[in-house]
């Protein structure tokens, strides 16, 4: 092969070389000690000492040309990785920032705000209690003592030591009792616990307690404050039906039912084709509970009632599980915020 052919091939193959590697390829292929531009060189001594000086200087000059071509092509293959490096990893400053997603109140934690609103706007002061009671304070200071048949519709959580999980927010009123003199007018809002868990009934749920006491507090003041709060909580006129009940610490007793948000009273599968839902339990407080706390029933009489914090959440919204509330599922929780 004569040294132009060999020069011309090599030339190609410098010039197709894309990186580092491959263009150390053709080096070695061309250079290198088995290389051809080698090989020309060992072939000189095959010819005539006549011919050999011009042959030999062909081939160093193709030789040195060769390693300046490599050289060049060396950088120009660095400028090139440099050049896409540069424009891959380029930082767009113009480019908004990512903000962190912000969070929500739950909606539960919506309705309590949004309940204590309504009553500190009515001069209600607010105390949250204790979730974790005494037997006394959640049952006997209640009217309820050991025997009575009331203690077995709250399914109670009981600690070894004889304390518990509040079943209600009303032991919340009874602190309030033993520690303030009448007037009184407080709501305790918080998280109670019943070991019961179906599809509408979760072992923690919220409940919200109000508790009046004046001089000459009749069940009128029950009636008017209770419209009041309904009418301000879900934004229309709703019926409202005051429903006999009893409660071991209210007397007389009531349920309050709120006609149904779904179907506005006609009937349907949330409110099981009733017309109503309930949404309370309330009373005049009994005499026993007030004398007992250290409130004379002969001086001061009182309304008590107790509403359901995820029942209101669920009307608000027109929501027909309350389990989802406690699933943590943000695709259902960010609707709220
Ligand atoms: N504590 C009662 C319950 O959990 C509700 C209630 C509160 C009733 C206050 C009357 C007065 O069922």
């Amino acid at each position: 092969m004569n040294v132009d052919d060999v020069l011309s091939a090599a030339k190609a193959a410098v010039h197709g070389a894309g990186d580092e590697a491959s263009l150390e390829q053709v080096r070695v292929r061309y250079l290198g000690r088995k290389g051809e531009v080698t090989a020309l060189l060992k072939g000189l001594s095959k010819l005539t000492p006549e011919e050999r000086p011009q042959a030999g200087a062909a081939i160093n000059a193709a030789k040195s040309r060769l390693t300046a071509l490599i050289a060049e092509r060396k950088d120009q293959i660095a400028a090139e990785q440099l050049a896409t490096a540069l424009a891959e990893e380029a930082v767009d400053v113009t480019l908004p920032g990512r903000r962190p997603g912000s969070g929500g109140l739950h909606p539960v934690s919506q309705t309590l705000a949004r309940v204590e609103d309504i009553f500190t706007g009515a001069g209600y002061d607010v105390f949250a209690g204790l979730e974790v009671e005494d037997d006394y304070h959640n049952f006997e200071a209640l009217n309820i003592p050991p025997y009575h048949p009331a203690r077995s519709m709250h399914d109670t959580f009981y600690f070894d030591d004889g304390t518990l999980l509040r079943t209600h927010t009303s032991p919340a009123q009874v602190h309030v009792m033993e520690r303030q003199p009448p007037p009184i007018r407080v709501i305790c809002p918080g998280r109670v616990y019943r070991r019961e868990s179906d599809l509408s009934h979760t072992p923690m749920f919220h409940q919200i307690e109000g508790l009046v006491i004046d001089r000459n507090i009749s069940f009128a003041h029950l009636k008017g404050t209770v419209t009041e709060f309904t009418r301000q909580f879900f934004e229309r006129d709703l019926e409202l039906r005051f429903r006999p009940s009893y409660f071991p610490f209210t007397e007389p007793s009531a349920e309050v039912d709120v006609q149904c948000v779904h179907c506005m009273g006609r009937g349907c599968r949330v409110c099981s084709h009733t017309g109503w839902l309930e949404i309370m339990g309330c009373g005049l407080v009994h005499p026993n509970a007030l004398q007992m706390s250290g409130i004379d029933p002969e001086a001061w009489s009182g309304f008590a009632f107790g509403m359901g914090g995820d029942r209101l959440t669920m009307l608000l919204h027109e929501v027909n599980d309350c389990r989802l509330f406690f699933e943590n599922d943000l695709r259902f929780l960010e609707q709220f915020r």
